[in-house]
């Protein structure tokens, strides 16, 4: 290894959204909120501080060197080739979904998703004026699969305006194959749906799983589809605000165009944020993450392994990217509504319920893994001690 995964802040102390301890309390583990507890890759301080050195943060365009490294990292990982007219930025991932929302549907239209889903997506979807129309994956031995007949039978009756698909999907950690994206892709274009991809957890996928981007999948995706992310859940960079859209289909992206030029985000991608994405998508961190997916990987397996081992009446689901666990507690005999409250109160652990994923995720709980080795043990200590107790 090249890089200290192990060493870190004491994220307690720094004003972590996920760390931040509850009153009177100062011994909980942050394992809630979708960001990573690694110092980032040392490109970034790099850009960054060559950004302070100059001290100047005045009205910019962003550099070539910045369309080049997204093109070349869209070249080199997937083969696919970027246009740089289909590219443009917003300060986060959240809100160029709901402005993309707010654009290409109607108030009172449906927007269908997969559930169990991410909350503040469904909340974009009805802040928005639209219906949200579940789409429910089903859970077959461990794993969730997509329910395609529901998916047409929704789209049939419905016509919704807008499928919001989340790929790598969050909470359940699926990667989408190209069968079954392929297979969205054609019965969204049947029924004249377009699609908005999340992708925002593309960068760390395990197993030999690769992630597709929805411009990847065919020439028909291109030109129905809109594609977000962000660089940010791969390299820490969450905070540096920068989420990508790219639109192919000419006329939705003069749509865009027009709609996002009054917002006059120009410059909130600050020189920063153009500074760290830069590095990061020209290559420069290319072995820094690679290192990173096998740490998490080890912090995965090791758990589940453990989990299993030590017989604990959870089942945390083999996620297959990014750093979340879903792990079912059906046959915990906590209450679903209390889950999230019994991990804190007995086991000092702060996790999300999976009723924040809706009814579907009723029985689970969402558990971060993006921490250190250390600290993913104690969670576990902490988790054996509190099923000893709770029996
Ligand atoms: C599926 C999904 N979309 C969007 C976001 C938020 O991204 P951003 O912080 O760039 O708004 C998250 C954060 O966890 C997420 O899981």
């Amino acid at each position: 290894m090249n890089y200290n995964f192990n060493e870190t802040l004491d994220h307690r102390f720094t004003e972590s959204m996920r760390w931040r301890q509850p009153e009177g309390r100062s011994d909980v583990l942050g394992m809630g909120t979708a960001d990573l507890d690694f110092c980032c890759p040392p490109c970034v301080k790099e850009a960054t501080l060559a950004v302070c050195e100059e001290n100047i943060f005045n009205y910019r365009y962003k550099p070539d060197s910045y369309y080049q490294a997204i093109i070349s990292w869209f070249d080199r990982k997937y083969g696919l080739a970027v246009n740089r007219e289909w590219i443009s930025s917003i300060p986060g991932t959240l809100s160029a979904i709901h402005m993309a929302v707010r654009l290409f549907s109607k108030p009172g239209n449906y927007v269908l998703m997969q559930t169990p889903y991410f909350t503040p997506l469904k909340a974009g979807i009805e802040g928005a004026g639209c219906r949200f129309l579940p789409n429910p994956m089903v859970l077959k031995e461990g794993r969730y699969e997509l329910d395609f007949e529901d998916f047409e039978e929704k789209i049939r009756q419905y016509r919704p305006s807008l499928f919001l698909l989340v790929n790598p999907q969050n909470p359940t950690g699926r990667v989408f194959t190209m069968e079954e994206l392929l297979r969205m892709v054609d019965i969204c274009a049947k029924y004249n749906v377009r699609i908005i991809s999340d992708e925002v957890h593309f960068l760390i996928t395990y197993d030999g799983k690769k992630h597709i981007p929805i411009y990847a999948v065919s020439e028909k995706a291109r030109e129905i589809s809109i594609l977000i992310f962000s660089y940010s859940k791969g390299f820490n960079i969450m905070s540096l605000p920068h989420a990508m859209v790219f639109i192919a289909n000419r006329a939705l992206r003069e749509q865009w165009d027009r709609f996002v030029y009054a917002f006059n985000f120009n410059y909130a991608s600050n020189s920063f944020c153009i500074a760290a994405v830069t590095a990061v998508a020209s290559g420069a961190a290319d072995a820094w993450l690679e290192e990173l997916t096998l740490y998490l990987q080890n912090n995965r397996d090791r758990f589940i392994h453990a989990v299993k081992e030590r017989s604990l009446p959870i089942v945390p689901l083999k996620p297959e990217a990014s750093f979340l666990f879903w792990i079912d507690c059906r046959h915990s005999g906590i209450e679903a509504e209390k889950l999230d409250q019994v991990f804190l109160d007995r086991a000092g652990i702060s996790l999300n319920n999976g009723l924040a994923h809706g009814e579907d995720g009723r029985g689970f709980v969402r558990m971060n893994f993006a921490v250190t080795e250390k600290n993913m043990q104690l969670a576990l200590e902490r988790m054996t001690g509190m099923f000893a107790k709770y029996e």
